[in-house]
């Protein structure tokens, strides 16, 4: 089995992990607090963190595994899709790292490795497999028959962990505020506040419009009351975290009944919430499947997916070269 060093840039996470004989021996994560105030990830300020993490998280992933880059067998990194500046940066580290060691380069696919992190540690199943792939960026129904990925359907507009970050935003909370609307939900009325689930069409996603309902809804209250979102902050995130986890699962349980799947999983960083994990499990008891959930390490942006299909590929025979440009948009 080879030693992969697995390299994740994509976004506002710096991450380097080691795989060796079918084992994660380190998964070093540097998330940023720069982008805080923003309520969103500011590209150029991501890249720049990138920049200065790049090699202290590396070297310490290698002490961490205690290895040295002798032992490796195969660099992985992420290619796409994410943020061009921060592909670049963890791509050209990956690429001077092959020049200067002589080992393969391997291009990984950052949303299938999202798919795929539920294999680190479990076997791969042996019947379809159908994963929810919710994070920041994208909101992804995915099928995984055998070695292929089938896109089911995704969101038209914007993310599901946008429509948690943006709406914390409005509710004054600091960028990623996805844990945060996590840890007040659960003093809070879900139902004290009734937001709209929207409903596209098919297997796809649509968040921009509870996102604009929210805005509205708070501006008519803050006008008869200043204080409305101070005193109804637990009770409007627990409403916002329902309205959001009952959009991924009705269309979940959909793609599943369409495609007769009885393996059901969420991966990204939304998968780390405990009312979607809670639903996921509630859902998967009445229909008789199995839920696949993840630790949180392994839910937002890490570089141990990037090593475990890093190990797939390596196996494929499925390497890279230095000529490959990173792809801001990037199907599997
Ligand atoms: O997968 P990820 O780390 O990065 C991207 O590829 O986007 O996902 C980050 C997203 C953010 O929108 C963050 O607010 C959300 O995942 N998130 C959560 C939770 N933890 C992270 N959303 C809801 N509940 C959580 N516990
Ligand atoms: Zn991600």
């Amino acid at each position: 089995m080879p030693s992969i060093i697995g390299i994740e840039s994509s976004c506002d996470e710096t991450s380097v992990a080691v795989l060796k004989e079918g084992r994660i021996l380190s998964n070093i994560i540097a998330d940023q607090r720069v982008h805080a105030k923003f309520g969103g990830v500011v590209p150029e300020m991501a890249s720049r963190e990138h920049l200065k993490n790049i090699v202290p998280v590396y070297k310490v992933a290698l002490k961490e595994a205690g290895i040295t880059e002798s032992d490796l067998d195969a660099i992985a990194y992420t290619n796409g899709p994410g943020l061009l500046g921060p592909l670049m940066v963890g791509s050209s580290f990956a690429k001077g790292l092959s020049i200067s060691t002589g080992l393969p380069l391997i291009p990984v696919n950052h949303m299938e490795a999202h798919v795929l992190a539920h294999f680190i540690e479990e076997p791969f199943p042996e019947n379809d497999f159908l994963c929810l792939t919710a994070s920041g960026g994208h909101t992804q129904l995915v099928l995984k028959k055998g070695d292929e990925l089938e896109l089911l359907g995704e969101t038209i507009d914007d993310a599901a962990g946008e429509a948690f970050d943006k709406i914390g935003k409005m509710l004054g909370l600091d960028y990623p505020a996805g844990p945060e609307i996590d840890r007040l939900a659960k003093a809070g009325d879900g139902k004290k506040f009734g937001f709209p689930i929207i409903e596209v069409d098919d297997l796809n996603y649509s968040f921009s419009g509870l996102k604009t309902h929210v805005l509205y809804y708070l501006r008519d209250h803050l006008r008869k009351d200043r204080s409305f979102i101070e005193k109804n902050l637990k009770d409007l995130a627990a409403s916002v975290q329902k309205t959001i986890v009952e959009t991924l699962l009705v269309k979940m349980e959909k793609a599943a009944m369409k495609k007769k799947v009885r393996s059901v999983g969420i991966a990204g960083g939304v998968a780390a919430n405990s009312a979607l994990q809670k639903a996921l499990s509630e859902l998967c008891d009445k229909n008789g499947w199995k839920a696949f959930t993840l630790e949180n390490q392994y839910c937002t942006d890490n570089a141990a997916m990037i090593a475990m299909v890093g190990a797939i590929k390596f196996r494929q025979g499925n390497f890279g070269d230095l000529d490959l440009v990173p792809a801001a948009r990037w199907k599997f």
